[in-house]
């Protein structure tokens, strides 16, 4: 068993090409297969797409089903227990599948990896996997794989920050018209109850010159909906400081001619800024789309969470936004059962979900996670009554989200056509807002906009009928 730690600095072609031709000889000529499943949020599946990309260098295909896999990878998230136990639960599964097929190789990746005791259960319990690295160590992800495959040993590589942003790793993106396109990395705000400055390590943004030529590119290669990732995308260009903040980098993106839509997430309210507001509200791409996660409607709590803005705060903001872009799409992370939080306190966030009107929420039951702040912090409020709470919260959002549903009724919405959908015989894309629509058509509108006019709402999805284009 070896611990490798190697900096991260680029992908290393050679190590590649060795790697293409061992599993060549391994499958006499056949290509070899990937699977790849991924947990967790949507940095996580921009990370998949640089794995996958190494992958197809390395000669791979990719399938769906683990039993015709030469390699199984898992990468894994740990923002809650949940997630970290289907993780363990799926990784025991593949226990009998090694037995069986003791060639193929199982390798773990992501956050839950940076984490010392999951490594150590890992290391103890399941002998069968072969790799694990955490998310600094994916541009090493060959050397790693190299070194398992020609040493017979198992590998794990954890930590390695190094404060440097990775550039030019190959990507095989998995969406035809949809890109993730990271701008930054890392988070530094240590909100008291979240593992990912612990995992993710520090903040650090992508060069904007980086950022646009990648941005270019997908606009050239026909991508309509491009997400700009990070944890924080409010902290764009701080660290390092390339004089660029995140509104205009905004500005220097939407002046890429095209047509195509921009988002981006994740907002933190307390580096919201109005420039933001305006520049999203002035642009010609931007979509009126804002994810601002509150987490809490109630003062106490937030400045225990380690939040650093209050509830007025966050409805100002909402309040400008809505007055500079009147059709904007709020949505939203919150989280019950705080520890310490009373029914008293949990009222205020279900007030505030009212207050608001969000388009959709992720509503998520506190998962307390070791080594953070809130981890130590007294808990007494029993799981059955936390998950009550969370019902009453659903119930709540369910409501405000059916009213909005049933007030776009009649409205023309501007949709990119997404995929169709054989079943239902309908066509499904989304509008500027992220709300999924259901409508008759082409299969081959699909990956075009059009405009559609919302006929009905049910079950929160709306349905409705394409709008000919002015002239026909
Ligand atoms: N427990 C529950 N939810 C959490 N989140 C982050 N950490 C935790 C935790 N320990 C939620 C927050 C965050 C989203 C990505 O996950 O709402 O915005
Ligand atoms: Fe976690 Fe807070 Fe950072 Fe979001 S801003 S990743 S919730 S610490």
């Amino acid at each position: 068993m070896s611990e490798s730690l190697f900096s991260a600095a680029g992908t290393d072609r050679q190590t590649i090409e060795q790697l293409r031709q061992i599993f060549k000889t391994r499958k006499r000529g056949e290509v070899p297969l990937a699977f790849v499943h991924t947990y967790g949020c949507q940095q996580n599946v921009a990370d998949s797409e640089h794995i996958q990309g190494m992958l197809l260098q390395m000669g791979f295909a990719f399938t769906q089903d683990a039993e015709q896999a030469d390699l199984i990878l898992f990468n894994t998230c740990a923002i809650r227990e949940h997630a970290e136990d289907r993780v363990f639960g799926n990784v025991g599964a593949l226990k009998n599948l090694k037995r069986r097929c003791p060639e193929v190789l199982i390798a773990l990746c992501g956050c839950m990896m940076e984490q010392e005791h999951v490594a150590e259960r890992i290391k103890k319990s399941y002998p069968y996997v072969s790799l694990v690295f955490g998310p600094h160590q994916i541009p090493n992800f060959p050397k790693l794989l190299f070194t398992c495959v020609t040493q017979h040993e198992r590998v794990f590589a954890r930590g390695g920050e190094t404060g440097e942003v990775p550039e030019g790793l190959p990507i095989r993106r998995e969406g035809r018209f949809k890109a993730w396109l990271s701008v930054m990395y890392g988070c530094d705000n240590f909100c008291s109850y979240c593992i990912v400055p612990y995992v993710r390590g520090r903040e650090r943004s992508r060069n904007p010159q980086a950022v646009l030529s990648e941005f270019r590119g997908l606009v050239e290669a026909g991508y309509k909906d491009i997400t700009l990732l990070g944890q924080n995308v409010n902290s764009y260009g701080k660290k390092p400081d390339y004089g660029v903040n995140f509104a205009q980098l905004l500005r220097m993106l939407d002046e890429v001619p095209g047509d195509y839509r921009i988002r981006f997430m994740t907002s933190h309210p307390k580096d919201c800024t109005r420039e933001l507001l305006d520049t999203m509200a002035g642009s010609t791409h931007i979509a009126h789309h804002l994810h601002l996660p509150f987490q809490s409607g109630n003062d106490r709590i937030l400045k225990e969470m380690n939040r650093h803005y209050d509830r007025a705060k966050y409805l100002e903001l909402v309040s400008y936004a809505r007055r500079v872009m009147p059709d904007i799409s709020l949505t939203s992370d919150v989280i019950v059962g705080f520890p310490g939080e009373t029914y008293e306190e949990f009222l205020d966030t279900v007030s505030l979900i009212q207050e608001v009107e969000f388009t959709s929420l992720f509503t998520f039951i506190y998962s307390p996670r070791r080594g953070t702040r809130a981890a130590s912090m007294p808990d007494p409020v029993p799981a059955k009554e936390k998950s009550r709470w969370f019902q009453e919260l659903c119930k709540a959002q369910e409501a405000v989200a059916a009213r909005r549903c049933a007030a776009a009724v009649g409205t023309v919405q501007r949709v990119l056509v997404e995929e169709e959908i054989p079943k239902k015989g309908l066509l499904t894309g989304r509008t500027g807002g992220n709300v999924v629509v259901d409508f008759p058509g082409d299969p081959a509108l699909c990956g075009t906009f059009q405009h559609v006019r919302i006929t009905n709402a049910r079950n929160w999805i709306l349905t409705g009928e394409l709008v000919p284009p002015a002239g026909d």
